[in-house]
C-alpha cells in the first residue's frame, strides 16, 4: 500500500509517517522542510520517500499529482495545517488556503490515481473546532471557518466520487506545536487512532466526520 501525508515536518504528520511505516506502507512524506525526517528517511530507505515540497506554492499540487500518477497511490491524508487568532483578510485568507483550499484541490488532483488503488482513501485531519453544533466558546475565526469549509468540501467529493472512501478526523487535542503543552493527548495516543479509523474505511461509510476514537462527531 502507498500513503502521501502533507505536513510531516513534526506533530501529528510526523507521528503519522511513523505509524504508516509501521503497517508497511511505501510512504510518500511531504513538507517544506524535509530535515527533521532524514534520520527516519535513512532508517527506512526502501519504504520512505522525502518530498520537500511547499504544496501552498503555485505548481505544487500539478507536480504532487504527476509523481503519484507515476509510482501509484491507495491513501492520502491531508495533515498539513495552521491556526491563528488573528481576524484580518489575510488570516482568513492564508488559513481557508491551507486548511480548505489546499487539502480539496490536492485530493481532486490525486483523484485519477487513487482511483486506480483496489481500496483508495482520503483523510482529511479536521477538529471539533470545525463543529457548528459543538462551538460554545467563539472564537478562532479563521480557524474554526477554515476547517468547516474542508469538512463541506470533503462531504461533497464523497457524494461524488462514491468508489473512494473519505473521511474527516478530529484528531483529538494533542501535544504538538498547535496543541501546546497542556493538551492531554500524546502525538503517538492520536496517530494510532487515525490510523485505526483510517484502515477502517470504506466506500460504505465514507463522509463522516470522527474523532480518533472513531466516535462521530456533530457537523
Ligand atoms: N494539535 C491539536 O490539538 C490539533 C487538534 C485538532 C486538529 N489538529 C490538526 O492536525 C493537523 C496537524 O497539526 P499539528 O498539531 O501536528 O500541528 P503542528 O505541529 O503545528 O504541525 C503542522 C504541520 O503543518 C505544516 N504546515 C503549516 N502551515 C503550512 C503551510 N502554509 N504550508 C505547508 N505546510 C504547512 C507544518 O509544516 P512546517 O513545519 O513547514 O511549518 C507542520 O508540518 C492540522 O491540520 C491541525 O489543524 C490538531
Amino acid at each position: 500500500m502507498k500513503t502521501l501525508i502533507t505536513g510531516c515536518s513534526r506533530g501529528i504528520g510526523f507521528g503519522l509517517v511513523q505509524e504508516a511505516l509501521k503497517a508497511g506502507h511505501k510512504v510518500y512524506a511531504v513538507a517544506r522542510n524535509t530535515s527533521s525526517l532524514q534520520k527516519l528517511a535513512s532508517q527506512h530507505p526502501e519504504q520512505l520517500t522525502l518530498l520537500q515540497i511547499d504544496i501552498s506554492q503555485a505548481g505544487a499540487i500539478d507536480e504532487l499529482a504527476r509523481r503519484q500518477s507515476a509510482e501509484g497511490l491507495d491513501v492520502l491524508i491531508n495533515n498539513a495545517g495552521m491556526m491563528t487568532q488573528g481576524e484580518t483578510a489575510e488570516d482568513l485568507a492564508q488559513s481557508f488556503w491551507v486548511n480548505s483550499t489546499i487539502p480539496f484541490l490536492l485530493s481532486r488532483a490525486l483523484l485519477p490515481t487513487l482511483q486506480k488503488s483496489a481500496a483508495p482513501r482520503v483523510a482529511q485531519i479536521s477538529t471539533l473546532m470545525a463543529s457548528i453544533h459543538d462551538n460554545s466558546s467563539g472564537g478562532y475565526y479563521a480557524y474554526r471557518s477554515s476547517k468547516t469549509a474542508l469538512n463541506m468540501l470533503t462531504r461533497s467529493l464523497a457524494i461524488d466520487h462514491p468508489q473512494i472512501a473519505f473521511a474527516l478526523i478530529h484528531p483529538g487535542w494533542v501535544k504538538t506545536e498547535m496543541g501546546g503543552s497542556r493538551a492531554p493527548t500524546e502525538v503517538s495516543e492520536s496517530v494510532a487512532g487515525i490510523w485505526k479509523v483510517i484502515m477502517g474505511m470504506r466506500p460504505g461509510n465514507s463522509g463522516q466526520f470522527v474523532n480518533f476514537k472513531g466516535e462521530a462527531l456533530p457537523w
